[in-house]
């Protein structure tokens, strides 16, 4: 029988984990099925715990049950702390141990495939939800010259950055004007609503990547504006979606897949 994993979300019928992991698995030669499981919106902490009584060894974790599972794990790892939410479980026999894995994701599609230098670098982060906290740790962890937190409602920017030791500064978005960065993160999610974060002009530096946290919508209004303003590079994040993905199974098999060529066929499929 091979050992089984699911991602658990509402709705999860979209989801692109279980082909991501499927070709980890066949790369990798591990002996494993992943599969999609819907769980009623009520119904998370059942829904996993029937899974792990069945025989299930690991959940990845989507939305809305990011919050929910970093509850219920009885073990949490650093990034889940810093991050307040979990995206990856793993069965060990009776204990539950909960991950985040999306900082490191978005930390490795940054450095290793766009060739980013975070460290050094001045970095800005759109948003102060979910999104936005889970990157803050691993991001902060590459050392940039500056880390900005910028949101429209301040209060909420504020109590983020206050939660993070590592000077951390948060400001509105008029408050951004004449100030310049290398990289700019959207972690809104203004782009599923197809908007734009007001960001004043002129705040990317010469040379500066903009990235999208969302994948799957083409050019997002958020990236437009950043190649009209002259981003020399700009990337939405199915780079990130595949990275965590890898840092997950790595978790859970002590193998770490080859991710380009993952990558490459999604785009593929997505082109
Ligand atoms: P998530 O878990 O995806 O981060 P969230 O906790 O609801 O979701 O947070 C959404 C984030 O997107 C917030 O920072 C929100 O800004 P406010 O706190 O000011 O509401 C931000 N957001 C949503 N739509 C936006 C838009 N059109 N422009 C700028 N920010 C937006």
């Amino acid at each position: 029988m091979p050992d089984r994993y699911a991602v658990i979300g509402n709705p999860v019928a979209h989801s692109k984990s279980p082909q991501i992991h499927a070709e980890f698995a066949r790369q990798t030669g591990q002996d494993l099925v992943y599969e999609r499981l819907l769980a009623p919106a009520d119904a998370f902490i059942a829904t996993a715990n029937a899974y792990h009584a069945g025989g299930g060894r690991g959940l990845n974790v989507t939305l809305p049950f990011k919050g929910e599972a970093y509850g219920y794990a009885g073990r949490l790892s650093e990034s889940a702390h810093a991050a307040q939410a979990v995206n990856t479980l793993k069965f060990e026999g009776d204990a539950i141990v909960g991950d985040n894995t999306d900082g490191a994701g978005l930390v490795r599609d940054l450095v290793r495939n766009l060739g980013c230098a975070v460290a050094g670098a001045r970095v800005l982060l759109l948003g102060a939800g979910g999104a936005a906290r889970g990157v803050i740790r691993p991001l902060l962890e590459q050392q940039p010259t500056q880390l900005v937190i910028a949101n429209r409602t301040l209060a909420k920017a504020q109590l983020l950055a206050q939660s993070f030791s590592g000077g951390l500064e948060a400001d509105t978005y008029a408050a951004l004007a004449g100030r310049q960065f290398d990289l700019v993160v959207n972690a809104t999610s203004a782009s599923l609503a197809g908007e734009l974060p007001p960001l004043p002009p002129g705040v990317f530096a010469r040379g500066a990547l903009a990235y999208d946290m969302m994948y799957g919508m083409g050019e997002t209004p958020f990236l437009a504006f950043a190649r009209a303003e002259g981003a020399a590079t700009c990337a939405d994040g199915l780079g990130m979606l595949v990275e965590q993905a890898a840092e997950s199974f790595f978790i859970w098999r002590g193998v770490r897949p080859d991710t380009a060529p993952v990558l490459k066929l999604l785009r593929h499929a997505t082109a």
